[in-house]
């Protein structure tokens, strides 16, 4: 299972970089950073991880995200175009996708838009769990859903679990088969710690101390 932070904080990247496989961002984390141009910020981050760094288009127009996605494709070998679910963000995927640029497809909210996102040849679509979850819905059985639907149909895109809001969904994800995760800092740290280990650790640390 792939892992990607969901961030674009340089220190978080380089602090969680030996268990990351890559990045995922998106125009609302892109925000933060009030900058004219964050290609310059993109290409810090291609250095320090070797996997895919997720770059969405504000384009939403067919042309224009064509347009937008071959840019942002040059900005390093390792970017991986994002573009929503909509059936300007699927054409360009496919547009895109036949030129051998990475896409990953985002704001996936059903598996409708999943198997469309496969056919247009996307490399990952992103469901929304943590967002279906706070609509009244359950954001895992649509990742359950859509790996099925892809492993029936022999589809090679993967399966990027997004909005993640919780260790379960972590877990669950892994469960279900999704091929990928994208977890923010705040959650890979609760990822890294388990208060048991803690307290053990320091146990063994103090019954060690009076033994000498
Ligand atoms: O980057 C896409 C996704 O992970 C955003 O999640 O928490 O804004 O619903 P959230």
């Amino acid at each position: 299972m792939e892992l990607f932070l969901d961030t674009a904080e340089l220190d978080e990247i380089v602090k969680y970089r030996d268990f990351i496989d890559g990045v995922t961002t998106n125009p609302s984390i892109m925000s933060k950073y009030k900058l004219s141009d964050h290609g310059s910020l993109i290409k810090e981050i291609c250095k320090v991880v070797s996997g895919h760094v997720s770059v969405e288009v504000i384009s939403q127009k067919y042309d224009d995200m064509v347009k937008e996605g071959r840019r942002i494709s040059k900005i390093c070998d390792n970017v991986c175009v994002k573009l929503p679910c909509t059936s300007d963000g699927l054409r360009a995927c496919k547009t895109l996708s036949i030129k051998g640029i990475p896409t990953n497809l985002t704001l996936c909210f059903s598996s409708i838009q999943a198997l469309l996102a496969a056919k247009c040849g996307a490399t990952y679509v992103s469901p929304f769990l943590g967002r279906l979850d706070d609509n009244g819905h359950d954001g895992m059985l649509l990742v359950e859903e859509i790996v099925e639907i892809f492993d029936a149909q022999g589809y090679e895109t993967k399966v990027l679990s997004a909005s993640v809001r919780n260790l379960q969904h972590v877990i669950q994800s892994a469960r279900v088969g999704a091929s990928a995760i994208t977890i923010s800092p705040q959650i890979f740290g609760q990822c890294l710690q388990h208060h048991l280990t803690t307290l053990g650790l320091e146990r063994f640390s103090e019954d060690f101390q009076k033994s000498k």
